[in-house]
């Protein structure tokens, strides 16, 4: 009967503990920042003769582009590095909408938040800065330099952050399987015209984008026969058992058909069915595949393929450096690495990507990585939409699990929010970051 009292104390703890540290980074920044402007002349100021030396990012979704915003921020102005970025999307993917706005019509253009509002003002190289970002896809990482598949660029580092996260073969509803934003909003409306147009949907996959996909579509069309197939006995089976039953509960409110323990081995269009591993058929007019999510660790499986783990996530130290001594400037954050975190997701991200960059700013210094990430389960909380109008959150550790009912009052969810985090006015685009920035897409 102690265990919740003892796990709120213990969360607090955790928050203390965490702005502390961001303190403690921003006061020595300060300090070192003073030093600088005390005496012009420092010794690690660059003769403008020298070649920028580089900390290049791998992938600029949540992870990356924290790194990115932190190092920035925390780069002296008369550091001889600089931060280039790689990433091939024009938009940042704001992933916790995508269910939604797959179902829901009329709000998939908020679902791609503009890059740049995110990094320090100023910090693009265009504007003076020290950041060069890049369109484009990372096709090689070598021990010391990346190449580029558009430009086939050789890009030299001294430090890397490889951000490529999980989404890279993922379809509709998890990831946008599209670099262009116009491509992207073509993709939902698709999704959305199919769901509208579909008698008896499919849905497989019982995580969260398989539940908040069957909900929202079931509840925005009650007379529609709406099935969710998953191969495990529970729901949310990665979550504790108190959400698991919230959500089949919310499920079965609603009228969707469960079946669990099965999965599609075949969908046959012709006859218009979903045929199960046991031989069962449902019928089906359309399905929605919300399984997967393979973590994207491939280029670093080709320089160190010891680094790469059975799930094929990036093994890391707990620095964050990739478990392999002789790449020891090589970092890795989010989705495509292994932290031992009970459920990655964008709090767990950040939390990762701010290690990254600490690390990589101590680097720059000579000294050795200082940081070290610890999962922490506050980091696990989730919104569970369980329809149009109904959610439940949960935050747990392995032994006691909260769970609040909460009311989502706008059908765009939290996307506004999103874009206010990320620097952008909601839902304001004017194209400007990307007349900015270097682009081989
Ligand atoms: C449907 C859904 C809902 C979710 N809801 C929530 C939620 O409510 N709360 C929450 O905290 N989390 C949520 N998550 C989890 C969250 O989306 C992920 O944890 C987060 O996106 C991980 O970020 P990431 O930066 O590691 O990688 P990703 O978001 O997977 O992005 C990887 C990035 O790397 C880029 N990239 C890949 N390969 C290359 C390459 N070779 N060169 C250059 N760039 C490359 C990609 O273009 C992409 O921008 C949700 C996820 C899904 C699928
Ligand atoms: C739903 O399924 C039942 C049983 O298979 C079928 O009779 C009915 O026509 C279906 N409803 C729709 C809208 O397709
Ligand atoms: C769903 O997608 C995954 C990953 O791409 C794939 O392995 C699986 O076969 C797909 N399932 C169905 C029923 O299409
Ligand atoms: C995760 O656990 C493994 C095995 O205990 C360990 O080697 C690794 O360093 C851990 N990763 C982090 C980020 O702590």
């Amino acid at each position: 009967m102690f265990e919740k009292p003892l796990l709120v104390i213990n969360g607090i703890g955790f928050g203390l503990s965490t702005i502390l540290s961001l303190l403690r980074h921003s006061l020595s920044f300060r300090l070192k920042l003073l030093r600088h402007f005390m005496s012009p002349s420092s010794p690690s100021s660059s003769s403008s003769s020298e070649k920028p030396r580089n900390i290049v990012i791998v992938g600029a979704s949540i992870a990356g582009y924290t790194a990115a915003r932190t190092i920035a921020q925390y780069l002296l102005p008369n550091s001889p590095y600089r931060v280039v970025v790689v990433e091939p999307r024009d938009h940042f993917h704001f992933t916790w909408v995508l269910p939604r706005f797959c179902v829901a019509e009329g709000h998939e253009h908020k679902a791609f938040i503009p890059y740049g509002g995110y990094l320090p003002p100023g910090s693009l190289e265009a504007d003076g800065g020290k950041v060069a970002w890049i369109r484009d896809r990372v096709a090689r990482i070598e021990r010391d330099a990346v190449t580029l598949e558009g430009s086939g660029e050789h890009i030299p580092y001294e430090f890397l952050v490889v951000a490529t996260g999980s989404g890279a073969t993922d379809s509709l509803p998890s990831r946008v399987p599209a670099s262009d934003k116009e491509e992207g909003l073509a993709l939902l409306r698709h999704m959305q015209r199919r769901i509208k147009e579909a008698k008896d949907l499919v849905v497989v996959g019982g995580g969260a984008a398989g539940v908040e996909l069957a909900t929202d579509a079931k509840s925005k069309y009650p007379e529609k026969n709406v099935t969710l197939v998953h191969s495990r006995s529970a729901v949310m089976h990665r979550f504790g058992p108190r959400l698991q039953a919230a959500a089949l509960d919310g499920i079965k409110e609603l009228g969707i058909e469960v079946v669990m323990g099965d999965r599609v081995v075949n969908e046959d269009k012709e006859k218009g069915v979903a045929v199960l591993k046991s031989g069962k058929e449902i019928v089906c007019d359309f399905l929605v595949n919300c399984t997967g999510q393979r973590p994207d660790s491939k280029l670093i499986a080709e320089l160190s393929p010891s680094s790469i783990s059975e799930s094929s996530h990036i093994l890391t130290k707990p620095t964050l450096q990739i478990q392999d001594d002789s790449l020891p400037n090589i970092y890795v954050c989010g989705d495509v690495s292994e932290t031992n975190t009970t459920h990655p997701n964008t709090r767990s991200a950040m939390r990762q990507a701010m290690v990254c960059a600490f690390n990589v700013l101590a680097g720059i210094e000579g000294k050795k990585p200082k940081d070290v990430y610890e999962p922490h389960w506050l980091d696990g909380v989730i919104k569970l939409t369980l329809g149009l109008d109904k959610s439940v959150s949960n935050v747990g550790d392995e032994k006691t699990e909260f769970l609040f009912p909460t009311k989502e009052r706008k059908e765009e969810l939290m996307a506004a929010g999103a874009w206010h985090k990320l620097g952008a006015k909601p839902f304001e685009d004017d194209g400007s970051f990307l007349s900015k920035i270097k682009s081989k897409m």
